[in-house]
């Protein structure tokens, strides 16, 4: 969407993956704190997304949807205010139908307009908009509306589309929104993740500054997954230009957690400007092989090791896309540092059980 936003995938944290209904003003508070206090709010993580379950299920006599007393009583603009004081943004969720997914609060089907200036009045910077409960017409109708409601409302506000069944929004979504779902829900276990990886994957071509392709939030720090397994799930979403929206309780956040999200150089990898979504370019049996280009003739590399045994993967220059003869310089992003041996023809490496490698590989003239 040519809205301005999204022009590298969005970061920052979103309450549904760790806490999904059991929210409240503090919930959201406490998780804008702890982006300022862990310093992942400085390594780009900006966004604080509210998502289901902040409203009351009936609107005011006005039409108006309504903050849940019980658990945002002091109200949405007034969090907003408080998160904008931070220098974060805040985001909220509503649903292309009658009623969010929860059912416990209305969606904006034929209150688009009304809600998108509600947003907008209370300062929203990103709207996070479900498929739940809708009237059976196509997502391709129901999507645009909000997108014109939020188009009449001033400063831009970042579109989120969420899924759209079988309709595919990664082949529509351009023009409706800043990022578009490719996967149903992802769960906190590593059969759910790579599974998301490969159904994104298969969309690779349709993301570009300003419309991404989302398979989901991160669960990483969520205890479902090892660390290997949790480094494979950051490393995918980094090289697939995935919004990266964090999903764990980030007011108890260990130090193993923190090592893998707050990752600068895998981080740099996501927002690069080229905004090229990776491929997975090649994968026998258990090991794979992920590559897609990035500014300065650089190319990143991501091997990944899907199986029980530790294992050799061999990338070679003709799967990445670097000439033949070329010598490259190749720093290891998960052990910040780089390689003394420069590396002509191809790179091999020795790959956790369930684990990866991530390199940057840049020629060197
Ligand atoms: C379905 C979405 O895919 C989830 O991310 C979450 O927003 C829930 N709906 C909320 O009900």
């Amino acid at each position: 969407l040519a809205n301005g936003l999204g022009l590298t995938p969005p970061m920052g944290w979103n309450s549904w993956n760790h806490f999904y209904c059991n929210i409240d003003e503090k919930t959201i508070k406490k998780a804008a704190d702890a982006l300022i206090a862990t310093g992942l709010s400085k390594l780009g993580y900006t966004y604080v997304n509210i998502d289901d379950c902040w409203a009351e299920l009936t609107r005011d006599e006005k039409g108006n949807s309504v903050p849940r007393k019980s658990t945002f009583p002091s109200g949405i603009k007034a969090l907003a205010d408080y998160v904008h004081s931070k220098g974060l943004k805040l985001g909220i969720y509503s649903d292309a139908g009658y009623f969010t997914c929860s059912k416990t609060m209305p969606g904006s089907l034929g209150h688009e307009e009304q809600d998108a200036k509600t947003f907008a009045s209370w300062g929203i910077d990103y709207l996070k908009y479900d498929n739940c409960y809708n009237d059976g017409s196509k997502p391709t109708v129901r999507y645009p509306v909000m997108t014109r409601a939020l188009m009449k409302c001033g400063p831009p506000i970042y579109f989120s589309l969420c899924e759209w069944g079988d309709l595919h929004p990664a082949l529509r979504g351009a023009p409706v929104g800043n990022s578009w779902r490719t996967t149903n829900d992802i769960a906190d276990t590593r059969e759910s993740m790579v599974s998301r990886a490969d159904l994104n994957e298969f969309y690779a071509d349709y993301a570009r500054p300003g419309g991404w392709n989302d398979p989901d939030m991160l669960e990483v720090g969520n205890g479902g997954m090892t660390e290997d397994e949790y480094m494979v799930h950051f490393s995918i979403w980094a090289i697939s230009k995935a919004p990266l929206l964090l999903g764990c309780d980030l007011r108890n956040v260990t130090k193993d957690t923190l090592d893998i999200i707050a990752n600068k150089e895998v981080i740099a990898v996501n927002q690069d400007p080229q905004g090229v979504q990776a491929h997975k370019v090649r994968s026998e049996g258990d090991l794979e092989i992920w590559t897609g280009p990035l500014s300065g003739y650089r190319v990143a590399l991501l091997l990944v090791n899907r199986g029980p045994l530790r294992r050799a993967i061999t990338a070679n220059w003709d799967d990445l896309a670097i000439p033949p003869n070329t010598y490259v310089e190749a720093r290891d992003l998960w052990e910040h540092k780089t390689l003394t041996t420069p590396f002509v023809g191809n790179l091999t490496a020795t790959v956790n059980s369930h684990g990866c490698k991530m390199y940057i590989l840049k020629p060197i003239s």
